[in-house]
């Protein structure tokens, strides 16, 4: 971790916002003054900040609509930091780190800032690009694989296996020893195998291929699609409790399984992992700040293999 002084530049910073909740045609490039981190948050100059469904969801208001417009979009960034807020220790101007926004202040952006508590340094090794993605993706995927009691050898399906999330969920129960098996469409038959796992092409064959595959039934569903394919697959973990979703909790109870349930060490052991290279979050593709709408496109488009980033 460097500890050089960094400077902050002054005057109005870039930010992607969306100006009402609904499609993309509210979205644009705006400017803000540089955020100042208020007691326990984190003033940083963005590097890197991932893409995910929920910055498409929050735009549309999916996860409310009470929030003051415009809406800085982005929920998960890499950066140095310019300046610390008081009460917080352990972080110093220059230091690379990685976090999630404090106060909706947006991760698209030249500059943030970050809640303490949720940031943690960005090891030397691991590129900002990549540390980007971990505070939102590789915090769930660790979540959802480590909220399952799992002996070592259980089976364990990962639905939308191809995706963000779904990934990073087979490396990391590759770490731990299970045995994974990955659902996703024929193109991405590459991205999973490659990371130790089975491979199970979606669509309705994918029960039956399963069956075959775990005749005595899945120790664990991970679920990162949500509705008709939740449904469909859930029949085939031996206990209902196995079943965690991401994308559709409410079916996932429905169905005598979870959501997703946060735990506070995810983001530092995550990072760990991807430091020691055990997980790549496989970032796809790369764009600059002022072509921000782009990447919200390609993520709406909903099928890219990997993660979209933005680097500022
Ligand atoms: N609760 C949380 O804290 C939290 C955090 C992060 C993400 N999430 C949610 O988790 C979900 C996944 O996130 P992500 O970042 O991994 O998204 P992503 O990168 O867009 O991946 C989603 C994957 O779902 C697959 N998919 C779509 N429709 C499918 C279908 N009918 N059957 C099988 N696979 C299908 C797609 O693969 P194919 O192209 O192979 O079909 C895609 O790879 C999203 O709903 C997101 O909002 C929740």
């Amino acid at each position: 971790m460097s500890t050089a002084a960094f400077p902050a530049s002054p005057g109005p910073s870039p930010v992607f916002v969306t100006t009402a909740y609904g499609g993309p045609e509210h979205q644009k490039l705006s400017h803000r003054e540089i955020p100042a981190p208020r007691p326990g948050e984190i003033g940083i100059e963005v590097r890197a900040a991932g893409v995910n469904p929920a910055d498409a969801k929050r735009r549309e208001g999916l996860f409310g609509t009470s929030g003051p417009l415009p809406l800085a979009m982005g929920l998960e960034a890499s950066g140095v930091v310019t300046a610390v807020g008081e009460g917080v220790e352990g972080f110093a101007p220059g230091d690379a780190v990685l976090g999630s926004p404090a106060r909706g202040l947006g991760a698209f952006a030249a500059h943030t800032v970050l809640r303490a508590a949720d940031t943690v340094p960005k090891p030397e090794t691991l590129p900002f690009a990549e540390a980007a993605t971990l505070p939102v993706a590789g915090t769930t995927a660790y979540d959802l694989l480590h909220q399952l009691p799992l002996a070592k050898g259980a089976a364990v399906l990962v639905l939308g296996a191809g995706g963000g999330v779904g990934r990073m969920v087979l490396q990391l129960a590759e770490v731990r020893g299970l045995r994974a098996l990955g659902i996703a469409s024929e193109a991405k038959r590459a991205l999973i195998e490659e990371t130790g796992a089975a491979f199970v092409p979606s669509g309705k064959a994918a029960g039956p291929a399963v069956r075959a595959l775990v005749p005595e039934g899945a120790a664990a569903l991970i679920d990162l699609v949500g509705g008709e394919p939740l449904r469909d697959l859930a029949p085939l973990v031996a206990d209902p409790s196995g079943v965690v979703s991401a994308a559709d909790a409410s079916t996932a109870e429905e169905l005598g399984g979870a959501g997703r349930a946060n735990s506070g060490g995810a983001l530092a052991h995550v990072t760990e992992l991807a430091a020691a290279g055990r997980v790549d979050p496989h970032v796809l593709l790369t764009f600059p700040l002022d072509r921000a709408a782009e990447a919200m496109a390609e993520l709406e488009h909903g099928h890219h293999g990997g993660k979209l980033v933005i680097t500022p």
